[in-house]
């Protein structure tokens, strides 16, 4: 990687100014319900105190308009706290002269936790005076928030203009992982793709298809593509708008001799809740059902495109697999991928709670944190996140 780390910089006794994306899921009560995303931290959190450095760390939370009470990060302290293992002191704001003096105070190993940078305004325009502000706070900076990399904010780029920038140890593995797939992936290289909508993944499909040899797509996408080729989709969710997109990006596999596999038979039901009837259904689906799940058919299909597959990336589950009676080809793609002898890299929300589900997230070789910087990735955006980071 030509960005610098967090381990080319010498940061004892520094004051190491490092972005987090603790937008961690809450309840209305405001606990936190999910804290993978704290947690993923602790590598770099560790090294930066283990090296006596002092951490002064700043995230976002939530969307806020203005000042928010109910999205202020003050139980995002308390649990970093517990994880820490170590006092953490929340600051009521980002930047100005309170936060600045206790800061100048700090010493070796202490904690600061900034109060959501959101409710500020300045944050999102990629304000220059605001990102001043904040880089008073640090001699170095340290983006270890690869979620949010995908945006040009104060804290995430315009901060880079006065501090010399590494990446963390957590963007650094998803910068490792993602760059070896965009630059030099081991063939055959597999896309799985599945979710709602084709409408949102266009981009990536047109990049992916630049890369891939074999295209497996599912999920309640894959019914806009049948329906492209003629077939019938029963009452199946169909973006009506995109079947002439679906055409071409066939058309255009074909030109580029990808090869994408469509379901070749479906869980189908005529009605999602519990008293709706549940059937196979091979090739075409009767009027009145809907497609919730790929079939046994189908998995297997997908099974032995993948057998050979040395690099495989997944995005999207293929079915409602919340749903236990939806869930069984999400559950077979994700166990089936655990198996291989391949880098197996996967992202998006759905997906890696899907991974989590099944218990199978920790047999991938990466579990990308980013939901929206992942899909941009896959559309073969640069992230300016990254691209902010000092070269080496
Ligand atoms: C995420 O949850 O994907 C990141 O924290 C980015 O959040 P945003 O979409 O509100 O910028």
């Amino acid at each position: 990687m030509d960005k610098l780390t967090i381990k080319d910089m010498d940061i004892a006794d520094k004051r190491v100014l490092t972005r987090v994306d603790y937008n961690v899921p809450m309840d209305e009560k405001g606990n936190i319900t999910d804290d993978n995303r704290i947690r993923s931290t602790l590598p770099t959190l560790n090294y930066i105190l283990n090296n006596k450095g002092k951490l002064v760390l700043m995230t976002h939370l939530g969307r806020p308009k203005g000042k928010d009470a109910k999205l202020k990060v003050d139980n995002i302290a308390r649990r970093l706290e517990e994880i820490l293992k170590r006092p953490v002191k929340k600051m009521d704001d980002c930047i100005g002269e309170t936060v600045e003096k206790s800061v100048s105070k700090m010493k070796e190993g202490e904690v600061i936790l900034l109060e959501n940078l959101r409710f500020y305004p300045e944050e999102e325009a990629n304000n220059n005076n605001f990102s001043k502000k904040l880089a008073f706070l640090g001699d170095l900076y340290i983006n270890d928030a690869f979620a949010c990399s995908h945006r040009a904010h104060a804290s995430i780029v315009g901060v880079t203009r006065y501090l010399k920038s590494g990446a963390g140890l957590l963007l650094a593995k998803e910068i490792e992982y993602l760059y070896k797939l965009k630059e030099s992936p081991h063939k055959p290289y597999v896309a799985i793709l599945g979710g709602a909508k084709v409408s949102d993944k266009i981009t990536v499909i047109e990049n992916l298809l630049n890369m891939v040899d074999i295209f497996l797509v599912g999920g309640g996408m894959a019914y806009t593509f049948l329906k492209a080729q003629g077939k019938n989709i029963g009452s199946s969710k169909l973006e009506k708008d995109y079947i002439e997109v679906a055409s071409k990006l066939l058309a255009s596999a074909r030109a580029k001799k990808v090869e994408i596999v469509l379901p070749v038979d479906h869980l189908v039901t005529d009605h999602i809740d519990s008293k709706g009837r549940i059937k196979i259904e091979k090739g075409e689906i009767s009027e009145g059902f809907s497609g919730v799940d790929i079939g046994p058919e189908t998995i297997k299909l997908f099974s032995s495109k993948l057998q050979d597959a040395r690099t495989v990336i997944w995005n999207g589950p293929l079915g409602i697999f919340e749903n236990d009676k939806f869930s069984e080809g999400t559950r077979s793609v994700a166990h089936i991928l655990s198996s291989l002898n391949a880098t197996t890299v996967i992202g998006g929300g759905e997906t890696v709670a899907a991974a989590d589900k099944f218990a199978v997230a920790h047999k991938m070789s990466h579990i990308s944190t980013g939901g929206g910087a992942f899909l941009e990735f896959m559309e073969g955006k640069e992230l300016p996140g990254i691209a902010a980071l000092t070269n080496k």
